[in-house]
C-alpha cells in the first residue's frame, strides 16, 4: 500500500466515518478489483463449474478444473468477500443460483462476467495512454491482443438477429429471396455467420482491417458458401451500388475518418438499400450523459481504445460517446435522407440507426 493511501486509511480507520465521497472511492477500488476477479473466473470456467450449486473446498474446485489450489483459494477469497460466492462454516464455497444466472460463458440469463474482461483488455495499455496524453498520437489495434476475441464474445450479449432485422419491414422476406449484404468492420464475423446460415439465398460479405480477425472469421465460416470475408481498410472501400443491405456493428466511432466511411457506405448501396448502424447510445453533450447508466465505462473504454485506435491511424478520434445528435448530423451529411434512431429492449448499450438514401 502506498504512503498516501495508508494515510487516508489511518485518518478514516472506521469506514463508517468516511465522508461519502471517500467511501465511494474505496467502493470503486473494491469494484474495480472485483471486475478483474470476475474476468479471471469467467475465463477459467470457474463460474460455469460452480453453477452446479455444489459446495466445495478450494482444493475441490481446483481439482474439478485441473487448476492450482493456491490460486483458486485466493480467487475464492476475492469473489466471496465481494459477495459473489458464499463460504460455509466448513470452508466450502458455492455460487448461489441467482448469481449463477449471470456468470460464466454459458450463463443462462446472458453472461455479465464476459464484459469484465474489458478491464484486462485495457489495463496493459495504460502506460501508452499516459504517454499519448503528453505527446499525442494513439495506441494501435495491435496493442490489444485479446480485443477481437472479447468483442466477439461480448457481442453475443447485445446481438439479437430477429430484433435487428425486425427494425425494417419486409427485410426478412428480402433476405429469404436473396440479396447482397455487407458488414463493415465485421471483426470475427459473428453477425454475418448467423445471417448467412439462416438465409442461404442471400450473399454476405464482411470487411475488416484486421488480418487476424478475418483469418478467424474465415475459419469459423468455412462451411458457409454464401459468406466471404476480405481484409480491407474501409477508408479505401470502392464498391458502388453493390449492396441491398449494409450493417455496421459498433464499427463507426473507432474509424479513423468516420465521415469517409459513411460516404463509402452510402455509395455502396443500391437505390432501395437499407443501412443499419448499431453503435453506442449516448448523448453528444457530456452533461446530458450524467444519468447514463454506463457513461463512465463508455468514456473510459473510448479513452483507452475506441478514440485512441482512431488517432493511431491518423484519424479524428471521434470516440464511443459521439452520441445520437452527432450521429444523426453525420448520417445526414453522408447523404442519408431518411434516418430513424431506435433502441431495442434487450440492449441497453446501443442505438440502432436505420438509414436510407
Ligand atoms: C469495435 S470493433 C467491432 C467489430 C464487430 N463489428 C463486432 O461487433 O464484433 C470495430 C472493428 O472495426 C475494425 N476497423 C477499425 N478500423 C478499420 C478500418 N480502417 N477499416 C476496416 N475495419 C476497421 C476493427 O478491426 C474492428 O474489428
Amino acid at each position: 500500500m502506498c504512503l498516501a493511501h495508508s494515510k487516508v486509511v489511518d485518518e478514516f480507520a472506521d469506514q463508517a466515518e468516511l465522508p461519502p465521497f471517500a467511501a465511494g472511492l474505496v467502493d470503486t477500488i473494491n469494484k474495480a478489483a472485483t471486475a478483474m476477479s470476475l474476468s479471471i473466473g469467467h475465463r477459467l470456467g470457474l463460474f460455469d463449474a460452480m453453477r452446479s450449486g455444489d459446495a466445495k473446498s478450494p482444493a475441490g474446485w481446483a481439482n474439478s478444473l485441473g487448476l492450482q489450489e493456491r490460486y483458486v483459494a485466493e480467487w475464492l477469497g476475492a469473489v466471496t468477500t465481494a459477495g459473489i460466492t458464499y463460504v460455509d462454516d466448513l470452508g466450502r464455497y458455492s455460487l448461489p443460483a441467482d448469481h449463477a444466472l449471470f456468470l460464466g460463458a454459458d450463463a443462462p440469463a446472458g453472461s455479465m462476467s464476459s464484459m469484465m474482461q474489458w478491464v484486462g483488455v485495457l489495463a496493459p495499455v495504460e502506460t501508452e495512454i499516459v504517454r499519448c496524453f503528453e505527446k499525442g498520437g494513439g495506441v494501435p489495434y495491435s496493442a490489444y491482443p485479446r480485443f477481437h476475441e472479447v468483442m466477439e464474445e461480448e457481442g453475443t450479449l447485445t446481438f439479437d438477429a430477429d430484433a435487428t432485422l425486425g427494425l425494417v419491414t419486409g427485410l426478412v422476406e428480402r433476405l429469404e429471396q436473396g440479396i447482397d449484404v455487407l458488414d463493415v468492420g465485421c471483426g470475427r464475423g459473428r453477425a454475418l455467420r448467423i445471417f448467412a446460415e439462416r438465409f442461404p439465398n442471400s450473399r454476405f460479405v464482411g470487411y475488416d482491417l484486421s488480418c487476424d480477425a478475418i483469418a478467424t472469421a474465415r475459419e469459423k465460416a468455412a462451411d458457409l458458401p454464401n459468406l466471404r470475408f476480405e481484409v480491407l481498410d474501409c477508408m479505401k472501400m470502392r464498391d458502388e451500388r453493390a449492396f441491398d443491405l449494409v450493417f455496421t456493428f459498433d464499427a463507426i466511432h473507432d474509424q479513423p475518418h468516420p465521415e469517409t466511411l459513411l460516404g463509402n457506405i452510402r455509395r455502396a448501396m443500391r437505390d432501395d438499400a437499407v443501412y443499419i448502424a448499431q453503435d453506442i447510445w449516448a448523448h453528444t453533450d457530456v452533461a446530458a450523459n450524467r444519468d447514463h447508466p454506463l457513461a463512465p465505462f463508455i468514456y473510459t473504454i473510448s479513452l483507452m481504445h475506441c478514440m485512441t485506435v482512431s488517432l493511431a491511424q491518423g484519424g479524428v478520434g471521434l470516440g464511443a460517446a459521439w452520441g445520437e445528435e452527432k450521429a444523426s448530423e453525420m448520417l445526414a451529411k453522408a447523404g442519408f435522407g431518411d434516418v430513424a434512431m431506435h433502441r431495442l429492449e434487450h440492449d441497453i448499450q446501443n442505438a440502432y440507426y436505420v438509414c436510407r438514401g
